[in-house]
């Protein structure tokens, strides 16, 4: 049975080279000076392939050969691909960080699909917030769309140890600022760490994006997990090639995969493999592009019920490699069981549960069974009070369990240049029960949230054998990092939140089991810290960054711009319908 339901004069594309007018002319002698000769695009889907590629992102280094592959299954399935270039937010160099220009990419994928004849879209990403960026825009426009995963890249190796992308890193930094390793074996980690093409192997951002972008319904099964050398990833890619095509013929777009269902779905994903705290913000920022208000509170609901079964580091042992090999995400999600709703559609046109059927565990120490999880649940939990009346997040399988219940001295912080000052001085009064504050590292502070969340700990205490204290921030964490790391606190100090109250030589509470966070200073020493708040100067007067520090929402709603998101979210922020405009 056909499952066509459009003709290729209802195509988009029509407008711009079907129709018999003077633009249309020019747009055909233009695609011939190109090379191509109307009988390899008359009638076909124009598929827009959005390409994260550059030689400044190692992780998405085989996206130039990937989308050779993919534009070989376009080809064979009668679409015509056109490649289309875009920001590659490489998460290693780009500064302050790639949060800042998270939104900026999805306005660019929203922009760039509403101005050129696309009719349906790949989206090639992986490294952290390409991932996001590229669904919250796809999702604004709702063409046909199909996300292709760039791939955990190999385990990492140094001399027989396996080494993890981030999660290494920063124990092999703490382990050289305490002297117990040479700078010898420091350089031997930096040539181990990352070998192959393929976004960080630990449970970072991006394992979490990708992961939760397949349960979300974006990818084909089973992608999301696969190594991005193995050869059934080229393989892949020729598919979601091939399968673009056929879903621009049956008009599947993302209002029809996203639902309050699938992004449930998303979120218990991201919590059973005890994912990265970023893909809160990201997940919420998603679901508002759809018109679906997730909150924070829905995020602490999943986790109190949600097994984390993964045992991929920071929180467990192994590495997205091996993860595979043991079944992938689809074994997992099969695991999940009851805490999937399996009837939600996906990109093939089949169900996530139809196509978890047969899925199996091949290693149930790397993905347990759901009779014996890493954790029970509560891979995470949103903390409130009176420094955090918008919430703030804690990851606590990351923390040493003896800081879940904490009472401790603030040392303040007022931004990362007085941290990075100070943090070592040997003149510094700290020890290891005092609670760590940076302030002004928040969206519209730092700007933009930088992941600077796992806050360091003094070097003197570092040589005594401390490895984790209480630590809070307005920031985000890398997703590869760990620790008892307080992050996202909203509203943020920078723009006159609680958390700017906070000074030297206060008592900070935590209680994860009871979601609180709360500094121990009456209302009226709080209000009079308030009355003498100075507004500090803003960070941009003009460009991207004056519209980012205008327009940007706080953690707790996801950081998009206010006027992206879709009526349907929630909040006076939200604006009229999204969709396409008629083109001329
Ligand atoms: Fe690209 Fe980690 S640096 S995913």
């Amino acid at each position: 049975m056909s499952t066509k339901k459009k003709t290729p004069e209802e195509l988009r594309s029509h407008r711009w080279y079907g129709v018999n007018d003077l633009r249309s002319f020019g747009h055909r002698s233009r695609t011939s000076q190109m090379g191509y000769s109307r009988e390899e695009y008359a009638g076909k889907p124009v598929i827009a392939i959005l390409n994260t590629w550059s030689e400044m992102n190692p992780c998405h280094t085989h996206f130039k050969q990937r989308v050779e592959e993919v534009k070989r299954g376009i080809w064979q399935a009668g679409g015509f691909p056109i490649e289309l270039p875009v920001q590659t937010l490489s998460e290693p160099f780009q500064k302050p960080t790639t949060m800042l220009y998270r939104n900026f990419l999805a306005m660019e994928a929203e922009e760039t699909l509403r101005s050129y004849p696309a009719d349906g879209v790949v989206l090639m990403g992986g490294c952290d917030k390409t991932t996001p960026a590229l669904l919250m825009g796809a999702i604004s426009m709702d063409l046909p769309t199909i996300f292709l995963p760039a791939g955990p890249m190999l385990n990492g190796n140094w001399n027989g140890v396996t080494l993890g992308s981030g999660s290494d890193t920063w124990k092999y930094w703490a382990d050289l600022r305490a002297g117990k390793i040479t700078e010898q074996d420091w350089q031997g980690v930096e040539g181990g760490i990352a070998r192959s093409p393929g976004h960080c192997m630990t449970m970072g951002t991006a394992s979490t994006m990708t992961s939760a972008a397949e349960a979300l319904g974006f990818t084909l099964p089973g992608f999301a997990s696969i190594p991005a050398p193995d050869s059934r990833h080229a393989q892949m890619s020729a598919k979601t090639g091939m399968r673009i095509v056929e879903m621009v013929w049956e008009d599947l777009k993302p209002s029809d995969i996203i639902t309050a269902g699938s992004i449930d779905n998303a979120v218990t994903t991201c919590l059973a493999l005890s994912g990265s705290t970023n893909a809160i913000v990201h997940m919420i920022a998603l679901a508002r592009r759809a018109g679906i208000d997730l909150t924070l509170n829905r995020y602490d609901d999943i986790s109190r019920h949600t097994p984390v079964l993964a045992n991929i580091r920071p929180t467990g042992s192994y590495l997205m490699e091996d993860f595979y090999y043991a079944g992938g995400l689809q074994a997992m999600l099969a695991e999940l069981g009851d805490l999937i709703d399996g009837s939600q559609k996906t990109v093939n046109g089949r169900t996530l549960g139809e196509n978890l059927e047969g899925a199996k565990i091949f290693n149930d120490d790397v993905i347990r069974r759901r009779a014996t999880p890493l954790l029970p649940n509560n891979g995470l939990a949103v903390l409130r009070g009176n420094i955090a009346p918008d919430g703030a997040v804690i990851k606590p399988g990351a923390a040493d369990p003896k800081l879940h219940v904490h009472t401790g001295r603030a040392v303040v912080f007022k931004d990362y240049n007085d941290m990075a000052a100070r943090i070592d001085d040997d003149a510094l009064e700290i020890d290891e029960t005092c609670v760590i504050v940076l302030q002004h590292a928040g969206p519209v502070g730092a700007p933009g949230m930088p992941e600077w969340g796992q806050l360091p700990i003094p070097k003197k205490l570092l040589q005594k054998g401390v490895r984790d204290m209480l630590r809070i921030s307005d920031a985000r964490m890398s997703g590869t990092s760990y620790g008892a790391c307080v992050l996202h606190v909203a509203p943020e100090s920078f723009i006159g939140g609680p958390f700017a109250l906070v000074q030297d030589g206060d008592l900070i509470e935590l209680d994860v089991p009871q979601r609180k966070l709360n500094v121990l200073v009456s209302d009226e020493e709080l209000a009079r810290r308030k009355a003498a708040w100075v507004e500090p100067v803003p960070r941009f007067t003009r460009g991207y960054g004056a519209m980012h520090q205008v327009h940007v929402m706080q953690a707790n709603k996801g950081c998009d711009f206010d006027f992206l998101q879709r009526d349907g979210a929630g909040g006076a922020a939200s604006t009229g319908s999204v969709g396409e405009p008629e083109i001329h």
